[in-house]
């Protein structure tokens, strides 16, 4: 009989924001395969005597290739086994679960996606920063900052420029002074407010408030290791509203919104 294969969103670290389903699912588990940014607190809901395969990290301490976690759940699938693939986030938003779920059918594997909050909305959470907000921004884009292989990044630099659109950037760490030196270039004021966070949603998240023209320099001297996720936009001053300052700034956001 073959298996079932759950491609679970564990959210960003906080165990409150899993989903129920996702708790259902990881609290009953008999095999979990897990990814690096499963947090520790969401790896403790797995029963004490259900099998854990971590993919995160090999003996050399370089992660599993892609097409490797494949073939574990597809030789789990076909073992009949029901398999709960737990990965950082949401499958489905830089996590790779497209690859698998492709990988799963063609074997003929049953399988599903459980959604998990995505870091982004975590972190916007967590931070105070309303990731769209009426007169400030009207347009959202989530980017990767780092493409295979260490691929150019290609994008839309000029829509991404847009003062209307705030950038969220994943795995942004190693090359965020090119993002940011590629904003500018393409017209985004040097000024625009920048949320750097790390471990966001956790017990050792830590966050930087900087500008585009400060980030790089910034982010070096916090010091930020990964996992950090970058918020670019003029949303990132709502937060310092919300969070008790920048009275003038406020009035203008409201009558901006009116
Ligand atoms: C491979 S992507 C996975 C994204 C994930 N699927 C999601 O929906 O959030 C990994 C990147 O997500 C971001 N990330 C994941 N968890 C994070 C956390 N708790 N705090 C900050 N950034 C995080 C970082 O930018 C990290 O490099």
């Amino acid at each position: 009989m073959v298996g079932k294969v759950y491609l679970v969103g564990a959210g960003p670290g906080d165990v409150d924001l899993l989903t129920l389903k996702a708790y259902r699912l990881i609290a009953s588990a008999e095999i979990v395969v897990y990814d690096r940014l499963v947090s520790d607190d969401i790896l403790a809901l797995i029963p004490a005597g259900a099998r854990c395969i971590d993919v995160g990290k090999q003996a050399s301490r370089h992660p599993v290739p892609q097409d490797k976690i494949n073939e574990i759940l597809v030789a789990l699938g076909l073992a009949g086994d029901r398999v709960v693939r737990l990965k950082g986030g949401d499958p489905f938003l830089f996590g790779r679960g497209g690859e698998e779920a492709f990988a799963l059918a063609a074997a003929g594997i049953a399988f599903e996606v459980v959604p998990g909050i995505t870091t982004a909305q975590g972190c916007a959470a967590s931070c105070n920063v309303p990731l769209t907000h009426r007169g400030v921004a009207s347009g959202l884009r989530f980017i990767t900052g780092h493409c295979r292989g260490d691929a150019a990044l290609d994008f839309d630099w000029h829509g991404l420029a847009d003062p209307s659109t705030t950038l969220v950037v994943y795995m942004g760490l190693a090359n965020i002074g090119e993002i940011a030196d590629r904003l500018i270039g393409h017209g985004r004021d040097p000024a625009t407010p920048v949320m750097a966070v790390s471990n966001a949603t956790r017990a050792d998240e830590k966050r930087l408030a900087t500008s585009l023209a400060a980030v790089t320099r910034d982010a070096e001297t916090a010091g930020l290791e990964s996992p950090t996720i970058f918020i670019i936009g003029e949303v990132v001053n709502v937060a310092e509203v919300l969070n008790g300052g920048a009275e003038i700034y406020a009035q203008s956001l409201m009558a901006a919104a009116e």
